[in-house]
């Protein structure tokens, strides 16, 4: 069965394999792209993710410009990780047209109105300030919403701060309210993300396809492992976005575990932090769950295919 999903992102290295998963599996229909301000400028993510749909050939799905900051704080960009473009490492092809005029939170609301209830899925992969917004101008679209399938949190560890992912630790107001409405949510966090590690191996099978896609999927691998030896520790990349996508395309390659969650708001060392209560089977009445193991052998193939299949 086909899902039709939102993508809502901030490209960024990983939300680009993301855009490219999601566009080249035939069981996913992306009915639209939303971006929002997070690794880079609203205006640079904007035009990446244009230039990532030429790379795919695809020049008629829409993208929507969003919130160009987070709801409370000041904008906190990530250029260690994803450079001063925000897509550093590969020469940005020409958008493949111009944004569109409509708001992403208005995009959202009626696309999720419009369509049948319990049909669109959100996937967002950056700060959730657009999700946030929407829910809060259409508080209707939480029950017409299939599920949110967010990349975000983490509920063992951090990366832009000890206890906080990027995504939540750059605006936990929008986080907050997101991760409290009754919607299904999954949470991919830094647990299950940090296992999608770009390996030699995985370098190799891209390689081995000869494409143009392939070529700047590696260039993005290249800087992306830069940055992840330079500022965290990682031998190889995780790609952390395509992580969420996976999990629509096939839930089989992520197992869960639900559990109830919260998002830190106050602590001194802990805001944006994402707290997982396991110490109770979780209620009959939770939402939400979090993702725990991933198959990597499995996802990658599901990457390297959908790279094959838009070039
Ligand atoms: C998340 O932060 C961003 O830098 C990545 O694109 C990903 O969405 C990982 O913490
Ligand atoms: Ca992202």
């Amino acid at each position: 069965m086909t899902r039709k999903i939102i993508l809502d992102c901030d490209p960024g290295h990983d939300d680009a394999i993301a855009i490219i998963l999601a566009l080249g599996t035939p069981g996913i229909d992306v009915l639209g792209i939303t971006t929002v301000g997070g690794n880079q400028t609203l205006e640079k993510v904007t035009r990446n993710a244009l230039s990532v749909l030429r790379v795919c050939r695809d020049t008629d799905l829409r993208v929507y410009p969003g919130c160009a900051r987070p709801l409370v704080r000041q904008p906190e960009a990530a250029p260690s990780i994803h450079g001063e473009s925000g897509l550093d490492g590969v020469e940005l092809p020409e958008p493949a047209g111009p944004p569109q005029d409509e708001h992403a939170v208005d995009y959202i609301i009626r696309t999720v109105m419009e369509h049948e209830p319990n049909t669109v899925t959100l996937v967002p992969t950056g700060p959730l300030t657009n999700i946030a917004l929407a829910v809060r101008r259409e508080p209707r679209i939480v029950e017409r919403v299939r599920e949110v399938v967010l990349m975000g949190g983490g509920y063992h560890t951090g990366n832009w701060s000890a206890t906080a992912e990027f995504n939540i630790k750059v605006d936990p107001e929008s986080a907050h309210i997101v991760f409290n409405e009754p919607w299904p949510l999954t949470m991919v966090g830094l647990d299950l993300t940090h296992q999608a590690l770009a390996t030699p191996e995985v370098e190799e099978q891209i390689r081995a396809i000869g494409s143009d896609c392939g070529g700047f999927v590696l260039g993005l691998l290249d800087f992306f492992r830069q940055s992840y030896r330079a500022n965290q520790g990682f031998e190889h990349p995780p790609v952390h976005d395509a992580c969420a996508v996976a999990y629509l395309v096939d839930s089989s390659v992520v197992t869960t575990r639900r559990v109830p969650l919260d998002v830190e708001l106050r602590g001194e060392l802990t805001v944006g932090m994402t707290v997982a209560d396991f110490r109770m089977p979780a209620p009959e009445n939770c939402t939400t769950q979090v993702a725990v193991d991933l198959d990597h052998r499995k996802f990658w193939r599901m990457v390297t295919e959908a790279i094959a299949r838009v070039s």
